[in-house]
C-alpha cells in the first residue's frame, strides 16, 4: 500500500512500523518467528556492545495491567558475534529489509568502535544511538541526560560512521527539547524517541521489588500521553526525522504520534499482549487513515510539520 510508504535518511519504508530495540532481539527471538519478518517496515536490533553482557539478575521483565517493567540491562553477545553470526544470518532472511543496529556502551571509545564497526560493515542501514538504557550503572542513561555529553558522543560517532545516525532519547530528564537540539547540533541525522521512565514495582506479600535490580524501565501504555508530550514539543523546534516509541498499541496510537511530529513508529511492550502487534498495525492502518481523511503518511507528515 503506497500509502504507508515514508521515505527517511537512509531509510525507505514501505510502510512505517518496526519493532523497537530489544523486542525481536536479532530476528532470532520467539516474537521474531510469529510471521514473514519482510511484510515490517524496518527492524531496529537489541543494542549491541563491544563486549558480551550477561544483563542484570533475573526477573528482569514484569509486566504490569498498563505497560511493563524491564531490567535487562544490554544483555547481547557482543560485538563479535553479532557482526559475523547474527546479522548475517538475518540480513539472509530479509535481504531488502532496512536494518537499524542500536549501539551501547559504558565509554565514548566503547560506543564509537561499535559504531564504526557496524558501519562499516554494509550490513545495516541506519544506527540507533542508545544513550538512554535505564538499566545500567555506567554510560547508558548518563550519556543521554547530560546535553553536553550527548552531543559530544554523537559527534564522535558522526565522524566515524557513514550510515545515518538517529539518536534514542530518555524521557528521564527535565527538558528533553534541550537533549534534543545538542544532538541535532552535534549532526545527528535523526532522533528515537522515547526511551523507557525508570520505574519501580515492589511485592507487597514478600515486601521486595519485583525486579532482581531493583529499578527498571516503565514502557507501554502507562507512558504513551508522556510520549506524544515529548515528540509534540521536539518536533517543534528540531527539525530532523523521528522514530516513535512509547505506548504504541493501535493504528489510532500510530496517526496521533505523527499528529505530534512522527515520521515512523517503534512497537515494543504491545507484544507482550499480541505478539503480531506490528503486523496488525500494518494491516489495520489503511482502514484507520481512510475513517480520518488521511491520503498518505508521507502528506501527513508534510502537513503536520509545516504547521509546526
Ligand atoms: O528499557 C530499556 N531496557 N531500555 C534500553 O535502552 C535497554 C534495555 C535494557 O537492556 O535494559
Amino acid at each position: 500500500d503506497a500509502r504507508l510508504a515514508v521515505s527517511l535518511p537512509g531509510l525507505e519504508l514501505k510502510n512505517p512500523v518496526m519493532p523497537a530495540s530489544g523486542c525481536f532481539g536479532f530476528g532470532d527471538n520467539s516474537f521474531a518467528t510469529k510471521y514473514d519478518l519482510n511484510l515490517l517496515g524496518a527492524i531496529i536490533l537489541k543494542s549491541a556492545t563491544l563486549d558480551e553482557r550477561i544483563g542484570n539478575p533475573a526477573p528482569i521483565i514484569n509486566v504490569l495491567e498498563d505497560g511493563a517493567l524491564n531490567s535487562v540491562g544490554l544483555k547481547n553477545p557482543g560485538l563479535k558475534v553479532i557482526l559475523d553470526e547474527k546479522i548475517p544470518t538475518l540480513r539472509a532472511k530479509v535481504p531488502t529489509l532496512p536494518l537499524i543496529a542500536s549501539i551501547a556502551g559504558s565509554t565514548k571509545e566503547e560506543y564509537v568502535t561499535v559504531a564504526k564497526s557496524l558501519s562499516d560493515s554494509g550490513l545495516v542501514n541506519a544506527l540507533e544511538l542508545n544513550i538512554s538504557c535505564p538499566n545500567v550503572h555506567e554510560g547508558g542513561m548518563l550519556f543521554g541526560t547530560n546535553p553536553k555529553v550527548a552531543s559530544e558522543l554523537t559527534r564522535a560517532v558522526k565522524a566515524v560512521t557513514n550510515v545515518p545516525v538517529y539518536v534514542k532519547l530518555t524521557p528521564n530528564v527535565t527538558d528533553i527539547v534541550e537533549v534534543a537540539q545538542a544532538v541535532a547540533a552535534a549532526g545527528a541525522d535523526g532522533l528515537s524517541m522515547i526511551n523507557t521512565v525508570l520505574g519501580m514495582k515492589i511485592d507487597v506479600k514478600t515486601r521486595q521489588p519485583v525486579l532482581g535490580n531493583g529499578t527498571g524501565g516503565l514502557s507501554g501504555k502507562a507512558i504513551r500521553a508522556l510520549a506524544v508530550r515529548m515528540i509534540y514539543q521536539v518536533s517543534h523546534v528540531v527539525d530532523l526525522p523521528i522514530i516513535a516509541s512509547g505506548g504504541i498499541t493501535t493504528p489510532e496510537d500510530v496517526i496521533e504520534m505523527y499528529l505530534a511530529g512522527a515520521h515512523c513508529v517503534s512497537v515494543g511492550t504491545a507484544h507482550f499482549s499480541n505478539p503480531t502487534a506490528c503486523l496488525d498495525i500494518i494491516n489495520e492502518l489503511p482502514a484507520k487513515m481512510d475513517e480520518l481523511g488521511i491520503s498518505s503518511l508521507q502528506d501527513l507528515i508534510k502537513e503536520v510539520r509545516s504547521a509546526h
